[in-house]
């Protein structure tokens, strides 16, 4: 079978795009830059923008199940072109899509649900891999970071990619939504805790107001819609749920595994 994985090239797609190889599967490989982007060879690798669906038209002749962010652009704007996205999809032929969340249901959901094409929504917690974005800091001994008490259970990309080929694979998860997330809910200070146990190091944590945080937003250039989600976002605690164990049949990655494959 053939699966069109757009993101292919971002934190989570690049494991959808593993996983399906791995377990078989032909993969088309989505991106707006072919000629920068290195994928096993058995991947084919298609140019094609989320924003401008009819760019979309050739890279679904033939796919079975997509998996699709709800997502577009550098800063993450909320997609707007679910309608035709739908029509798109149906038009193709395509069976089934995986959804991939962007902290809140959106017009792309909105627009699948009220389709033909079988989806299911895939609604993960933060990824490990944000964790990468203190790096800077921890070169320095500190890390500065809002909301240090807010305990969420962080989930590994290669679980989210794991469970995105299960559902595009296996089928019958019609209409399901999955918070998918890591093994326990850990706050940002326990994961500069764990961090600085494999490093050996001692590293500060300096808790961010909410106020300054959404001005560091502003500052990295992010939109006012990107602050506001980011806000609600990491305010909210995440619990653990069972959907890895439940879909896969083995626990998530703890996020001391993740800490020892990327330090
Ligand atoms: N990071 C998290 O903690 C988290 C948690 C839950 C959900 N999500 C969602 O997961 C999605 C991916 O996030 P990420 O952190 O993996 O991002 P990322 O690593 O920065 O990757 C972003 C991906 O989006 C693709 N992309 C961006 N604009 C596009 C467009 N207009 N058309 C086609 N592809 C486009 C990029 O492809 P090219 O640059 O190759 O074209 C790239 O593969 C986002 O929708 C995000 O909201 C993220």
């Amino acid at each position: 079978m053939t699966f069109l994985v757009t993101g292919a090239t971002g934190k989570a797609g690049r494991h959808v795009v593993d996983r399906l190889l791995a377990e078989g599967q032909r993969v088309r490989a989505l991106t707006r830059h072919p000629g920068k982007v290195i994928f096993p060879a058995q991947v084919e690798v298609v140019r094609g923008d989320l924003t401008d669906p009819d760019s979309l038209r050739d890279a679904l002749r033939g796919v079975v199940g997509v998996h699709l962010l709800t997502t577009g652009g550098d800063d993450y704007a909320t997609l707007t072109t679910g309608p035709e996205l739908v029509a798109l999809f149906a038009e193709a032929d395509v069976r089934r899509v995986a959804l991939l969340w962007n902290g809140q249901v959106g017009p792309v959901e909105e627009a699948f649900a009220a389709g033909p094409v079988e989806w299911t929504r895939l609604e993960p917690t933060d990824f490990m891999s944000n964790t990468l974005q203190w790096l800077p800091q921890i070169e320095k001994g500190r890390v500065e970071e809002v909301f240090g008490d807010v305990r969420v259970a962080v989930v590994h990309e290669g679980d989210v990619g794991a469970v995105a080929a299960r559902v595009l694979i296996d089928g019958g998860h019609a209409r399901r939504s999955y918070t998918i997330t890591g093994p326990v809910g850990l706050t940002a200070r326990d994961r500069l805790a764990v961090i600085g146990n494999a490093l050996g190091r001692r590293l500060e944590f300096a808790e961010l107001s909410e106020e300054q945080a959404r001005e560091r937003w502003r500052a990295a250039g992010h939109s006012e819609e990107l602050v506001e989600v980011l806000a609600a976002w990491q305010r909210t605690p995440h619990p653990a749920t069972s959907v890895v164990s439940d879909l896969l049949g083995r626990e998530p990655v703890p996020f001391e595994q993740w800490v020892r494959e990327r330090f």
